[in-house]
């Protein structure tokens, strides 16, 4: 069991599963997500489980790699090992961090969503940088938005005040979906990364969220 929950984070407990189509009725009912009305919705079970390294380690490794070997959403130049993924996994773990996984009904990996540590000085404790990714063959179909969403969530249960996205400035699909559930622009820093013989701007997008209701120092 790689996940250790203090109490129910996002209402899902350990082990516990949740129909993305029920889970996003009012939000689709509010923002229109295809979830629950698109073809994937009516022809597939999307579930938002919480991820294993045993289970998921392998497809999410898959997913990093494709990200990595062919785009800027990743600022890292190398496919990661298998090994790397088991510490990706325990400093999750470690740091109570969810790993959010969207699966078919018959335990396909189709996307995951997750975050961790913005920066590790104590003050910084209401603030996480997060992550979002869905396999190539399942790219708008409203999984990215539920999976986010979840995310969202989430943060909020773990009494969380902020979440952060790094962002390349040209990844126009991240952007939009950061957008569409209510991330501003909070500033670029331009030539962050260099890849592919090009420097990179790297935007940041920001969530505050309402939680925690007593914030305190130390
Ligand atoms: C970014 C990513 C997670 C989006 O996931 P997705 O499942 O394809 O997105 P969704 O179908 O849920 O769409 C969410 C919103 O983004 C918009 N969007 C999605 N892809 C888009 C595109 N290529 N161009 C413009 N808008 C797009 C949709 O219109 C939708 O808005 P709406 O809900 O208001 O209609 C996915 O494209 C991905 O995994 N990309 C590669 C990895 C990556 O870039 N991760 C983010 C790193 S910062």
């Amino acid at each position: 069991m790689w996940w250790s929950s203090p109490t129910s984070v996002h209402g899902l407990q350990k082990d516990e599963t949740c129909d993305a189509r029920s889970r996003f009725a009012n939000d689709t009912a509010r923002r229109g997500s295809r979830i629950g009305q698109s073809s994937v919705g009516k022809s597939h079970s999307v579930k938002i489980i919480n991820g294993r390294a045993e289970t998921h380690g392998g497809a999410v490794l898959d997913i990093l790699n494709e990200a990595i070997v062919n785009s800027t959403a990743l600022y890292d130049y190398k496919p990661r090992s298998a090994a790397s993924m088991d510490a990706w996994f325990q400093a999750k773990e470690a740091g109570r961090f969810p790993v959010l996984c969207a699966v078919d009904a018959a335990g396909n990996l189709l996307g995951f969503s997750s975050y961790g540590t913005f920066r590790s000085w104590p003050a910084y404790k209401y603030s996480v940088e997060h992550s979002v990714y869905v396999h190539k063959d399942h790219r708008g179909k409203g999984i990215g938005r539920a999976l986010l969403s979840s995310l969202i969530e989430y943060a909020r249960s773990q009494q969380y005040h902020l979440l952060i996205g790094g962002i390349d400035v040209a990844n126009a699909a991240s952007i939009a979906l950061h957008r569409t559930l209510g991330f501003t622009h909070a500033g670029t820093i331009q030539q962050a990364g260099f890849k592919f013989g090009r420097w990179l701007d790297l935007g940041f997008y920001q969530l505050l969220l309402d939680t925690p209701s007593h914030p305190e120092d130390g």
